[in-house]
C-alpha cells in the first residue's frame, strides 16, 4: 500500500508570540494561583464543559475494560484534563505539552507522577500515530501573528497547522475545541480568534 501521508507544514510561534503567551499566563498564574481562572477560563464547570465534549469521542467500553491508552493533550495548562478523565474511570498514559513554564510548574508540582513537557506542537519529535488520541482544550483561541501570519487573510493558518499535526501524531482520535465566530461576543474581542464551525469540519 502507498503511503499518502503527506508532512505537515512546521507552522511555529514567533519569539515574539510565544513570549505573549507566556507572559499573559506568568501573570495569571501569580493572580490566581492554580485555578481555572489562571486559565482564562471563568469556572471549573465551564472548563469541564468543554472537557466533555472531548471525552464524547472515546470509547466507553475503554473505560469498562480499564485499558491504558496514549494521549497528548496539547496546551495542557495545569493537567486538569487528566484528573477529569480519571474521574470517569478513564486511565490513559498521559503526556502533556504547554508552551507556558508557568503552567508546566503548576502541572508538574500539582502531578509529579505525569509526563508534562514545556513547547509546542512543533517543537517535538513524535512518531506519526504514536498516541492512540490527541486532545486540546482551549489552546487555540488566541490570535496568534507568526512570521508566516502578517494579515487578516492568513489568520488562523498556525491554528490549522497544529490541528494538522494533531492528526499526524494521533491513531485513533482527535479532539479540540475553537471560538465559533458566529459568536456575538467574540467580535467584540478582537485579541481572540476564531472560526466557522462548517470551514473547520471540512478542512479536518
Ligand atoms: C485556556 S488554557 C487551557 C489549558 C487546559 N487545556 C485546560 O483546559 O485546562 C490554554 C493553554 O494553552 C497554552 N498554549 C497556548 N498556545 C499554545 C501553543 N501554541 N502550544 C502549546 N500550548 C499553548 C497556554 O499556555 C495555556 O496553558
Amino acid at each position: 500500500m502507498t503511503d499518502t501521508f503527506i508532512t505537515p507544514p512546521v507552522n511555529k510561534l514567533s519569539d515574539k508570540q510565544r513570549k505573549r503567551i507566556q507572559t499573559r499566563h506568568k501573570v495569571s498564574v501569580e493572580r490566581y494561583g492554580y485555578q481555572p481562572k489562571a486559565l482564562y477560563c471563568s469556572s471549573r464547570e465551564i472548563q469541564e464543559i468543554r472537557f466533555k465534549a472531548l471525552t464524547d469521542i472515546l470509547p466507553k467500553a475503554m473505560k469498562l475494560r480499564k485499558e491504558i491508552w496514549s494521549l497528548l493533550d496539547v496546551g495542557c495548562g495545569f493537567a486538569d484534563f487528566s484528573v477529569y478523565l480519571e474521574r470517569l474511570g478513564y486511565f490513559p498514559d498521559y503526556c502533556g505539552i504547554d508552551v507556558s513554564p508557568s503552567m508546566v510548574m503548576g502541572a508538574k508540582s500539582m502531578h509529579p507522577q505525569l509526563e508534562i513537557s514545556e513547547g509546542e506542537l512543533a517543537d517535538f519529535t513524535f512518531q506519526k500515530g504514536q498516541f492512540d488520541y490527541v486532545m486540546l482544550s482551549g489552546a487555540l483561541n488566541e490570535v496568534v501573528e507568526t512570521e508566516n501570519e502578517g494579515t487578516a487573510e492568513q489568520q488562523g493558518e498556525y491554528a490549522k497547522s497544529v490541528i494538522q499535526n494533531m492528526y499526524n501524531f494521533c491513531s485513533k482520535g482527535v479532539a479540540f475545541n475553537l471560538l465559533n465566530k458566529q459568536n456575538a461576543w467574540v467580535k467584540t474581542r478582537p485579541d481572540l480568534q476564531s472560526f466557522m464551525a462548517e470551514d473547520m469540519v471540512t478542512f479536518c
